[in-house]
């Protein structure tokens, strides 16, 4: 397995401190308020369980997942949900926490999604942000750390369904996918 990275992008101490960082600047931005964080599955389960032992102050989770349909490793923007949410969010604060955002369609459907269900806010969260794949214009508020177009295993993302156990984020060599 270890042998399919090309090499280590971001390491578990850049991922720590990321996390302390945006955890930080949470706390800071709902200061007296309850956040809903809402993880997508599966790619945010180690961001969004080191994340929340990083929080400091009053909050809730539930998870949501979505897959878009499309050839490859391209997302088409067609959204469809796999599993909901278990908890009813109107008037919640929510931040959606997300492995990694690419063109953006998966989190406009989201926010969407949400803000029809009468949220009271809806904030992004990414431990890693690709701009220069962006097809959808969306705000996101807490990056850990933007990347270039490469594609990137590990801490969560897959590809394939593998790789998601490793500690760090690694580049995938391409001759595992070309
Ligand atoms: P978007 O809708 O194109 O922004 O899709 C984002 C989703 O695509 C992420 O949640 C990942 O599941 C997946 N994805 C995008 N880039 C990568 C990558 O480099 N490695 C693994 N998964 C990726
Ligand atoms: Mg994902």
């Amino acid at each position: 397995m270890i042998n399919d990275v090309e090499r280590v992008l971001v390491t578990e101490e850049q991922i720590n401190e990321a996390v302390h960082r945006i955890a930080k600047e949470i706390e800071k931005d709902y200061e007296g308020k309850e956040v809903l964080f809402v993880g997508l599955l599966k790619g945010s389960i180690a961001f969004m369980a080191d994340l929340i032992k990083a929080y400091e102050n009053t909050c809730t989770i539930d998870f949501m997942a979505v897959s878009s349909y499309g050839a490859g490793t391209e997302s088409s923007g067609r959204v469809n949900i796999v599993k909901d949410l278990s908890v009813p969010i109107d008037g919640k604060d929510i931040v959606i926490v997300e492995d990694i955002i690419d063109s953006g369609n998966t989190l406009s459907f989201i926010k969407a999604y949400f803000a029809a269900k009468n949220a009271n806010s809806v904030k992004i969260c990414t431990l890693l942000n690709k701009p220069s794949r962006r097809v959808v214009d969306i705000n996101v508020d807490y990056i850990g750390y933007d990347i270039e177009d490469e594609f990137v295993i590990g801490y969560g993302l897959d590809y394939n369904e593998h790789y998601r156990n490793l500690p760090y984020v690694g580049v995938l060599k391409r001759s595992i996918y070309s």
